[in-house]
């Protein structure tokens, strides 16, 4: 059985101060930990994340990498930048780039092809809205969103992550049910089987409100490889509860 991932994902969150303090906490507790770990951090701190973590079992990751390999794209990280850097994971396709910067389906999947060919594993995150999931699409939605990236990387879709974050549950306090979550695992991961002989490599994780309380129980279901954990990622004591969470 493979290891669990726990990813924390800080968002536009952070100072040099801050991280400081928060990776060195991350770092002392970390060797007690029975699963693989990464934090994916705000790009202008990746050379001093990447610093405070030599050494350690935790892996660095990036909030996000562009489609481009280089060339007049102002603004944008390449994946050859990432790697320098030292970044083993990069998130792709996360609800808030889809949402506030009109990332499609199509980009997700490019972006997802530009990681893998760099040589960094991309997390992809798919997930329904509220008036998605009411409107009893959530099935067809994730399926839409995975499709692209299986359609566009072929066999090399057993390098990917995935993360399941319903929209919803995104820094609202609101979990989905640990059979809400599974069953949409479930999903994915049949899909993934679909698109490949390798799917049971893929680690599939769970996004969304996920804090020291519920991890346990839903890092317990059969298709949950793990956690993208935001809010809780930026407390050393929380962060650290949900890895210890993460048994085989
Ligand atoms: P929260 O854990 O704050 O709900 O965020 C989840 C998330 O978006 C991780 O990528």
């Amino acid at each position: 059985m493979k290891k669990k991932l726990i990813a924390g994902n800080w968002k536009m969150n952070g100072s040099l101060a801050s991280n400081e303090a928060l990776v060195q906490a991350l770092v002392a507790g970390a060797p007690k930990a029975d699963c693989l770990m990464a934090v994916c951090v705000p790009a202008p701190y990746l050379a001093q994340v990447q610093k405070l973590l030599a050494g350690s079992v935790i892996a660095l990751g990036a909030q996000d990498v562009s489609q481009h390999e280089s060339g007049a794209f102002t603004g944008e990280t390449s994946v050859g930048m990432l790697r320098e850097f030292g970044a083993r994971y990069c998130l792709v396709g996360h609800s808030e780039r889809r949402q506030y910067h009109g990332e499609t389906d199509p980009v997700v999947a490019l972006k997802a092809q530009r990681a893998l060919a760099g040589g960094v594993t991309p997390i992809v995150c798919v997930g329904e809205t509220l008036a998605e999931r009411e409107a009893g699409r959530t099935e067809d939605v994730v399926k839409r969103q995975l499709a692209a990236v299986i359609h566009t990387n072929g066999h090399c879709i057993s390098e990917i992550v995935v993360a399941y974050e319903p929209v919803w549950a995104i820094g609202t306090g609101k979990t989905a049910t640990v059979e809400q979550a599974q069953q949409v695992h479930a999903v994915l991961r049949a899909q993934l089987h679909a698109a490949t002989p390798h799917s049971d490599r893929v680690h599939i994780l769970y996004g969304g409100s996920m804090n020291a309380a519920n991890a346990a129980q839903l890092l317990a279901q059969a298709d949950i490889d793990g956690g993208l954990v935001g809010g809780a990622s930026l407390k050393a004591p929380d962060f650290l509860s949900i890895i210890a969470a993460a048994r085989y």
